[in-house]
């Protein structure tokens, strides 16, 4: 695709307790079962200096961390994450699965947490400089559902359950104004049903 070479980009978006990192372990077995290279990584962190901020932004010593110094956090991190990590791999022609990406912020800091869309997908593009994923999946879970599943509380899964409403409302906008780049799916079933669906989608874009 334009500008990844032969690389594939695929990012997992979703609330918490949404199930990405399993659906990103089994995407990276399929991928690997299928002859290509997978590339496992996640935001915040994904090289040792990104990693290092993601200390900084999701400790509990962050606690008052302003909302700008946050989504600049965030952005900083992705500049690295993108620079070492994603590009590098994606001229190497690998397939790259990133739990987050730049969805993410544009869905928490930029919607729910209103510091603006254009303005949080803007600097996240400076960031990267443009580097966008072939397919993002989107796996949709009532926050309800989903905090009471996850279990690595940190300071956003804290957020009142009208954050996490705005969080998952956004990733279904996103996914229903660019259909060609999103796949949405129910995260309440069963892993391994679940795969199949996304294999479905994203076995044509990793097949050579
Ligand atoms: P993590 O433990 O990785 O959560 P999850 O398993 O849900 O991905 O923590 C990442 C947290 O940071 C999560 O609450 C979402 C939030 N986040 C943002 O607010 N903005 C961002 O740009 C990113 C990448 C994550």
């Amino acid at each position: 695709m334009t500008g990844n070479n032969l690389g594939v980009f695929i990012v997992f978006e979703g609330g918490e307790g949404s199930g990405k990192s399993t659906q990103a372990a089994l995407l990276a077995t399929a991928v690997t079962a299928a002859g290509r290279t997978p590339l496992s990584t996640r935001e915040p962190g994904g090289s040792p200096r990104a990693e290092d901020i993601r200390k900084l932004i999701l400790g509990a010593e962050s606690a008052d961390l302003d909302p700008r110094t946050e989504a600049m956090l965030f952005a900083a991190a992705r500049a690295d994450h993108a620079h070492h990590t994603i590009r590098p791999a994606l001229e190497r022609g690998e397939v790259v699965i990133s739990d987050r990406y730049i969805d993410s912020s544009v869905a928490y800091q930029g919607i729910a947490r209103g510091l603006g869309v254009e303005q949080i997908r803007g600097m996240s593009e400076w960031a990267t400089q443009a580097l966008v994923p072939n397919l993002t999946v989107v796996l949709d879970v009532d926050p309800e559902v989903g905090l009471a599943r996850a279990n690595d509380p940190n300071r956003l899964e804290a957020e009142p359950l009208r954050f996490h409403r705005a969080v998952r409302q956004a990733f279904l906008d996103f996914a229903q104004n660019d259909p060609a780049r999103y796949l949405v799916v129910s995260a309440e079933r069963p892993p391994e049903e679940i795969h199949k669906e996304l294999w479905t989608r994203i076995a044509p874009l990793v097949t050579p």
